[in-house]
């Protein structure tokens, strides 16, 4: 059995029409801009906002590395605060840091689960400070009834990590609105990268639908991925947050490319409420054949929660995940490393979270027997704590 980590793009999206429905929040936010990847987002709303050197923003130590660089590349200074076990600031030392005069605070909304988002707004307002909601990792969540995304100044979301878009990270202004950002003249992205990445979308579901075949569609896939390198032809990618690529430098001439068109076309093809409900149901199914049997980052799943991913803890994450991906199962391992200088200001939550926290899948696309196959590999390998 093959268990892909993303939700792969089907056929029946291409022939299926538009939802009928409206679009659900952010999509339906007045003010939104959209860009190739998220990071760009970060970037040139800082840059609109005036950051300069001196200009502090609060950031959390767990993070991915990528909007920490996006938010000092638009030449921000960066204070970071510290995440518990919980997956949440400590009230007390943000409040504290609060006090140096931060102009802006950045929350991360990890996995899906929200943070406590009336104690953040109460301390922003208290001080006059920019609220920024990064929703890369929590499309589809709320947080009292209300949409992640729509509590703070300004809200980031990264779109293929919750739906099959080739690309796509999108920008919300809840308040203040800055007309910079509204007529911005992106650059459109090239269709090799496009077609390149619904390809692999596509060979996702193939695969998970017939491994056989899937696997010799990815090899011809992969040969043809090598000519285009050898004859130079450049694909801009998407979600690379890697270690080689934060040494190499993210580059800032690449962040002014807008989202491809084809995604605005498919965007309105999703069944957003279901999506969330499937990724509920999942995460339950994997919790209730878990619980007891090992021990879990058991985290309530409150109503309106959409969670990315089934959080294990493992002792060692790089041959947990190598188990189960030999066994199919496409296991991801966020953020083994975070922004290189923040390493120094590090909690020992946030490296417990890097050392040990493996994100199983829990996608839309997944079946109950799926769902059984991993809760089944993660018991037989004995991959827990
Ligand atoms: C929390 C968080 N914010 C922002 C980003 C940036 O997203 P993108 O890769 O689309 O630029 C990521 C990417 O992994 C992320 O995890």
């Amino acid at each position: 059995m093959y268990v892909p980590c993303w939700p792969g793009l089907k056929p029946s999206y291409f022939v299926g029409a538009p939802s009928q429905r409206g679009l659900p929040f952010p999509f339906s936010a007045p003010h939104k801009t959209y860009f190739y990847v998220a990071r760009s987002g970060i970037y040139y709303l800082l840059r609109a906002l005036g950051f300069q050197k001196g200009d502090t923003v609060l950031m959390p130590d767990y993070h991915s590395g990528v909007e920490v660089w996006a938010v000092r590349a638009s030449g921000a200074s960066v204070r970071y605060y510290h995440i518990n076990r919980n997956m949440e600031p400590d009230l007390d030392e943000l409040s504290r840091l609060c006090r140096s005069n931060p102009r802006a605070m950045y929350v991360i909304h990890y996995l899906g689960w929200p943070q406590p988002m009336k104690e953040l707004m109460a301390l922003c307002r208290e001080r006059g400070m920019i609220l920024i909601e990064d929703c890369a990792l929590a499309l589809g969540s709320e947080f009292d009834g209300e949409p992640l995304g729509s509590f703070g100044d300004y809200a980031i979301f990264c779109l293929y990590k919750t739906v099959p878009v080739p690309n796509g990270g999108l920008l919300i202004q809840n308040r203040n609105v800055l007309s910079a950002l509204r007529n911005m003249e992106l650059r459109r992205c090239d269709g090799t990268s496009v077609v390149g990445r619904c390809l692999e979308l596509m060979l996702e579901w193939i695969r998970s639908q017939s491994e056989i075949v899937g696997n010799a569609l990815f090899s011809a896939k992969r040969a043809a991925g090598r000519a285009l390198t050898s004859i130079g032809v450049q694909r801009l990618p998407v979600g690379d947050i890697s270690p080689e690529f934060q040494s190499a430098g993210y580059r800032v001439a690449n962040l002014n490319v807008g989202m491809s068109p084809l995604c605005h076309w498919l965007l309105n093809r999703f069944d957003y409420e279901l999506i969330c409900q499937k990724r509920r149901q999942n995460y339950l199914l994997m919790r209730e054949k878990l619980l007891g049997r090992i021990p879990l980052w058991d985290k309530e799943l409150a109503k309106g929660v959409c969670p990315l991913f089934f959080p294990l803890l493992v002792p060692d994450k790089s041959v947990a995940a190598r188990a189960l991906w030999a066994r199919g199962i496409a296991a991801v391992e966020l953020w083994n490393y975070g922004y290189p200088e923040a390493k120094r200001e590090e909690g020992p939550d946030a490296r417990f979270f890097r050392d040990h926290l493996l994100e199983l899948p829990i996608h839309q696309d997944m079946t109950p027997a799926q769902v059984d196959y991993v809760a089944d590999q993660v018991l037989t390998l004995r991959l827990h704590f």
